[in-house]
């Protein structure tokens, strides 16, 4: 979605800002744009498309100076064009300003104005902020800001500047997530850490209702009632490094192959082997309370609840809990019971999506416990929540999610061991569960060797346009999750179905043209897997199967067979997981697809 930078130092900004605005590509937008000031004149650029676009743009106007602000923006109001890309600026130019988020009473505010003979120049709802910036503009930037935001419903990150200042920007935020960074004789501020982190690795996330204003040598920060606020900076251990592609050419496979390390992070220190349990320091202060409860609710959206509906067998697999999964965007509408017996958990790699927390307010205000399962340090969602765990798998820049939903699968066994071990779990079934889990990375590896394969095999099918993924119980999310990865990034239409749904319905749209991926594990599914394979083979439907290494029945009831490793019953979704997301990348490069920023589609969703 909407990414924001803003710089201010001693330094060229144009330069920080293009390549910081490169760095927030990833989230997805569709226009782009900066104003820079050199105390003197300000320059306004803004332009359709990419930002390599807005560079090439620049290059003719050249715009010089030491402070800007500058934005990728993923429409909302109004078409992506240059009048509604960003910086947005009042009638009289003075007042440069980009925001995150929306404004839900914009049309009212805008009524008013446009009765007080204001005219706009574009159909986005942050023009009226702007506007009503100038407004109440006597000299003090931010006292106006704040005076505005508190005629404001909805959401924003917002960073601004004011022509007759050329020493400051201001931020302010509700709901929009915004950092700052402190730099050596300069400050930066982003919605998004990797903008910041060639500059500094020193940060300090903005609070809900929070404004900050960054002058050249200090910068405050406060609450909209004007109370001071003092904080920390924090460390962000990500280096720039983690965020390259490292000779991969997406990141997307970069992070493919990155979750045999993904899983060990997730594992490490977190596996008291000896005992079959698991130790999750950030539960730690809540355990007791936890160990307590009946209920667990999983929300989350997209990868992040398949993630959920996994745990959700693996939990009833091994705890005592009663276990809901929703998407948090059902979920927030519902009439649930939440008391002082129910947890919920928030499983969110960016810890920014807006759904998801407004489900945790929600939980928060019917008494339920709120935890947290998040990729992003500092994220909302992580410091909204009472306690929770990080991931700790390193950025997840690709769009489509893979190694973060592989570490989510991870951790949340691990929830379910520490819990279960409290509850009907044996110290065998633990110790058996433990084990299984260490030799996930070794296991991973091996599947990864065969990429070449699989690649092979997603080149035969790459010019399909239907695809159906079907699998049972653990495998049941993970198809679902295979048929997500491949439309997202390949724009071809793909349905994950519960194997035993096929007689229901999907059989029905089975021909030669209709391929089905089938997740074929030797368990407890296998005879009712081959049956489905069968008919669907009745119907002359091609079948690439991801079977268990050492069938060697399966080749002769599928087209293709890709295999891997064998792990326990709920460890194998995981597994299984890697060969679907391969195949996804090879079909989308296959087909030319913007594979690292698929069409739509913004990395952090961060509006409702
Ligand atoms: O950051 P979150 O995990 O909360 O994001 C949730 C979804 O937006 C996300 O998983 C989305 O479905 C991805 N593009 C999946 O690849």
């Amino acid at each position: 979605m909407c990414g924001i930078v803003c710089y201010i130092g001693s330094k060229e900004a144009t330069p920080i800002l293009i390549e910081g605005l490169k760095r927030l590509e990833y989230r997805g937008y569709d226009s782009a744009g900066l104003a820079v000031t050199d105390g003197k004149e300000t320059c306004l650029v803004k332009e359709v498309g990419k930002v390599s676009r807005l560079e090439e743009k620049i290059k003719e106007d050249s715009c010089r100076g030491t402070m800007g602000i500058a934005h990728t923006r993923w429409a909302t109001h109004g078409r992506p064009s240059v009048p509604n890309a960003h910086p947005q600026t009042g009638e009289e130019d003075k007042v440069f300003l980009v925001h995150n988020g929306i404004i839900e009473n914009y049309l009212s505010l805008k009524e008013e104005l446009l009765k007080k003979g204001h005219t706009f120049n574009s159909e986005t709802d942050t023009e009226v902020l702007v506007h009503l910036i100038e407004e109440y503009y006597e000299g003090d930037l931010a006292a106006a800001v704040k005076k505005v935001l508190r005629l404001v419903q909805g959401t924003f990150g917002i960073a601004l500047f004011h022509r007759d200042s050329p020493d400051q920007i201001v931020l302010a935020r509700r709901g929009s997530p915004l950092i700052l960074g402190i730099g050596e004789n300069e400050y930066l501020a982003a919605s998004d850490v990797n903008a910041l982190l060639r500059h500094t690795n020193q940060v300090i996330h903005l609070k809900d209702n929070e404004l900050a204003i960054l002058n050249r040598d200090d910068f405050s920060i406060s609450d909209f009632q004007d109370r001071r606020v003092i904080r920390e900076a924090e460390t962000i251990e990500w280096g720039q490094d983690a965020a390259d592609k490292k000779g991969f050419d997406h990141y997307m496979l970069k992070e493919i192959f990155e979750q045999p390390d993904a899983v060990e992070n997730a594992l490490r220190g977190r596996l008291l082997e000896g005992e079959g349990v698991s130790h999750l320091g950030g539960l730690e202060g809540v355990l007791d309370r936890l160990k307590a409860m009946e209920r667990i609710h999983f929300v989350s959206c997209g990868t992040s609840y398949y993630a959920g509906l996994l745990a959700r067998y693996i939990f009833e697999k091994v705890t005592d809990f009663s276990v809901e999964v929703e998407y948090a965007s059902e979920f927030r509408y519902r009439n649930l019971r939440l008391d002082e017996k129910t947890a919920v958990l928030a499983i969110s790699q960016s810890g920014e999506t807006a759904d998801t927390l407004a489900a945790i307010r929600e939980a928060k205000r019917k008494g339920a416990l709120c935890l947290g399962l998040v990729n992003v340090v500092g994220s909302t969602i992580a410091k909204e929540t009472e306690a929770g765990v990080y991931n700790h798998a390193g950025p997840e820049i690709g769009v489509a999610s893979t190694k973060v939903f592989l570490s989510q699968c991870v951790i949340l066994t691990l929830m379910a061991l520490l819990v279960g071990r409290y509850q009907r779990l044996s110290l065998t079934e633990g110790l058996f569960i433990t084990r299984a889990l260490r030799k996930l990375p070794g296991q991973l590896r091996r599947i990864l060797d065969q990429a070449p394969r699989i690649e092979e095999i997603a080149r035969r099918y790459a010019q399909y346009h239907n695809f159906l993924y079907i699998g049972r119980l653990y495998n049941f999310p993970i198809a679902m999750e295979g048929a997500l990865k491949l439309k997202e990034i390949s724009y071809l239409h793909a349905e994950g179905y519960a194997a035993g749904e096929m007689k229901h319905g999907p059989i029905s749209l089975i021909d030669p043209d209709f391929p089905t991926v089938a997740i074929v594990p030797r368990d407890s599914t296998y005879e009712k897997m081959i049956n489905n394979i069968q008919e669907i083979k009745a119907r002359d439907g091609k079948v690439v199967a991801v079977a268990a290494e050492g069938d060697s029945e399966i080749a002769g009831h599928v087209d293709d067979v890709i295999s891997v490793p064998r792990s326990i019953d709920i460890l194998q979704p995981l597994l299984n997981t890697i060969p679907l997301q391969l195949f996804a990348y090879y079909i989308a490069r296959e087909r030319g697809c913007d594979i690292d920023k698929p069409r739509n589609l913004a990395k952090s969703v961060t509006v409702e």
